[in-house]
């Protein structure tokens, strides 16, 4: 399946499962080599990142824990517009090795507000770890240690990511290629 439509949308597939499975290990490895020793808590971010977090902690052989969250969005007086509220986290990280584990960082704005978050609750360190990332959208200075991959700023669905709800299921990764 080389084109795939999600309701107005087009897409062709642009990184293929092996491609991304094999880049998924690489990311393991060094967590594997970085962290060993640390016991470190994944936090894997959801919807997105649930097939990275699968395919990644396979890979992961260093004793450790992992906790699913989610971010509740809701308008709000920000900058942004928009408050992204931390929901599910029951763990206490006071003092953890924390990664967080998300599906990919555009601005950058949501992984801000997230470590804002996580780091009032007194974690050791905070990693992060991204299946992808668009660099040329980075608004903020993120220090992203782990990323599987870097991508141009065109809009992908596939591999746990969606276009308005639809496409997560896709073993691969598709790129819009026509938007209307
Ligand atoms: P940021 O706050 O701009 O970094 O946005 C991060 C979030 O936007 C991700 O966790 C995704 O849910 C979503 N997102 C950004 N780019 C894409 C994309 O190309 N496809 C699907 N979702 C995306």
């Amino acid at each position: 399946m080389n084109t795939i439509q999600i309701k107005d949308k087009t897409f062709a597939v642009s990184i293929r499962e092996e491609d991304i499975l094999r880049e998924v290990s690489r990311v393991a490895d060094e967590i594997n080599r970085d962290l060993a020793g640390k016991k470190p808590i994944f936090l894997s971010v959801l919807n997105g990142s649930f097939m990275f977090t699968a395919d990644l902690m396979k890979r992961i052989t260093i004793p450790c824990e992992i906790s699913f969250v989610k971010l509740a969005s809701y308008q709000g007086v920000t900058s942004t517009g928009v408050i992204k509220e931390v929901i599910g986290l029951n763990e206490d990280i006071s003092g953890r090795t924390v990664v967080v584990v998300e599906d990919i960082v555009d601005t950058g704005l949501t992984m801000q507000r997230l470590l804002e978050t996580l780091g009032t609750r007194g974690p050791s360190e905070i990693h992060i770890a991204t299946l992808l990332v668009k660099p040329d959208k980075l608004k903020v200075d993120l220090n992203i240690e782990y990323a599987a991959m870097r991508i141009p700023n065109d809009f992908i669905v596939g591999y746990g990511l969606d276009y308005d709800g639809m496409g997560r299921n896709y073993k691969d990764i598709y790129t819009v290629i026509n938007e209307e």
